[in-house]
């Protein structure tokens, strides 16, 4: 039997995230939509003049409801993959400076990905889960950042794999040290596991240090997995640029998941995805996953296509973009007006932030007792930093706010959160 530790978040989420009334600032989606509110941003739903007066076009719909349900194509529907493929190839899921051979040590310019190197999932959850189910086990030792997701540590351990965290500072803008990285191999690393841009930090790893961290895995022969759910939800302005996908750095032993929950506002679909440049790694992930999955839902395939159709995909992007950009403001606000008693490293991607409150005299809140009584008085739900990506170790007074929800939802939240923190001088 597989001995493994609670997953503390999820088990956080499940607890109160349907407490009546409650304000959610600690769901990690952009404000989820439904079928219909996709369907809005279809450029072929648009009105459009045709010399005879406005018409409006026909459109497709998300939906094909003659679809005969048979398992489907296994690995996920061509036109899926390909679109998925697509955004690697073009705009979305590519950096706009692109790395250098030379930065990457790539022998060749940045390789794109086939959609035959596409491996539909049911959400990210499941890819990053198949990852480490086919290719960590007893007598391997991995690497992970930390603070990240549990599953993306927990698991392996799970497998029987040593794993190391690679731990990130506040004090680094929770940027990765690379020297850290070289100290933590050994003769047995077979893989090294980054979230980029992270949850729950809401840093993004700049594009150099991508490029050395691929330099330090292909130097020592070592699996470079990561997970890019957040992708491509990079709302900083001030950044001149997004950092490429792992996958596109011209590293054949480069994995990479994602899903259409996060950034694409689709958690409901349940779908996900694993791509890397090295068909060999491809055919042995799907070995695996044949165990496990057959195929993904034939309806969630349908909507996840068309949510990421050229004339779907960029009206939804900037709809999530804008959601996300906007409330920053707000909770940068927040944070301002408490500069006393709250602190960050303010995110530059994504839709979490990892605010640290303190209480009168600089000491730390106890993260886990003040998310518990700020819900208890207020509805307003936080996710206690400690307990949900600490162990209870480290990040005591942490608080991970996830603010692309709706605007309103947000607002109102702070609002409380101004209340709460007034009425409890020490918060
Ligand atoms: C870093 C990271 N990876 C994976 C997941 C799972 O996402 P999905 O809904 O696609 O399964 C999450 C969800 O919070 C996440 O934060």
């Amino acid at each position: 039997m597989v001995k493994i530790t609670p997953f503390d978040v999820e088990q956080w989420m499940d607890e109160y995230e349907n407490t009546p009334g409650v304000l959610n600032v600690a769901e990690t989606c952009c404000s989820s939509i439904s079928i219909d509110e996709l369907a809005q941003f279809d450029e072929r739903r648009q009105v459009h003049d045709n010399g005879e007066g406005r018409q409006r076009g026909t459109g497709t719909s998300p939906l094909d409801l003659s679809t005969i349900l048979t398992y489907g194509p296994i690995r996920g529907s061509e036109e899926l993959r390909s679109h998925i493929a697509h955004m690697y190839q073009n705009g979305a899921q590519r950096s706009a400076n692109a790395i250098t051979e030379e930065q990457s040590g790539a022998q060749g310019s940045p390789d794109p990905v086939p959609k035959e190197q596409v491996l539909i999932t049911q959400g990210a959850i499941s890819a990053n889960y198949l990852v480490f189910y086919t290719l960590v086990g007893p007598g391997d030792h991995v690497i992970c950042v930390f603070p990240t997701y549990q599953q993306l540590y927990a698991v392996p351990e799970s497998l029987g794999a040593e794993v190391s965290l690679w731990e990130l500072k506040g004090a680094d803008g929770w940027i990765p040290d690379v020297g850290k990285l070289e100290a933590l191999i050994k003769d047995n690393t077979k893989m090294i596991v980054i979230n980029n841009p992270n949850n729950p930090t809401g840093a993004t790893i700049p594009g150099d240090i991508l490029a050395s961290i691929v330099k330090v895995a292909r130097k020592n022969d070592i699996i470079l997995f990561s997970d890019e759910v957040y992708r491509p939800l990079f709302h900083d302005a001030a950044a001149k640029s997004a950092p490429p996908s792992v996958a596109t750095m011209g590293y054949e032993k480069a994995v990479v998941t994602s899903s259409l929950s996060k950034a694409w506002a689709l958690a409901g679909i349940r779908v996900g995805w694993i791509t890397s440049p090295s068909c060999d790694l491809i055919e042995q992930l799907a070995a695996a996953r044949d165990y496990i999955t057959i195929s993904v839902s034939q309806l969630d395939d349908q909507v996840a296509r068309y949510a990421l159709h050229p004339s779907v995909r960029p009206g939804l992007l900037s709809r999530n973009l804008g959601l996300a950009a906007r409330n920053l403001v707000s909770l940068s606000q927040f944070v301002e007006r408490h500069g006393d008693k709250v602190s960050w490293v303010k995110p530059t991607a994504g839709t979490t932030a990892f605010i640290w409150f303190g209480g009168g005299g600089g000491e730390a809140v106890d993260d886990v007792q003040f998310c518990r009584d700020v819900l208890a008085k207020t509805k307003v739900m936080l996710v206690p930093g400690s307990k949900c990506f600490g162990h209870g170790k480290t990040f005591k007074g942490y608080v991970r706010v996830g603010y692309v929800c709706e605007t309103a939802v947000l607002e109102e939240a702070l609002k409380r959160l101004d209340g709460y923190i007034q009425e409890h001088q020490a918060v």
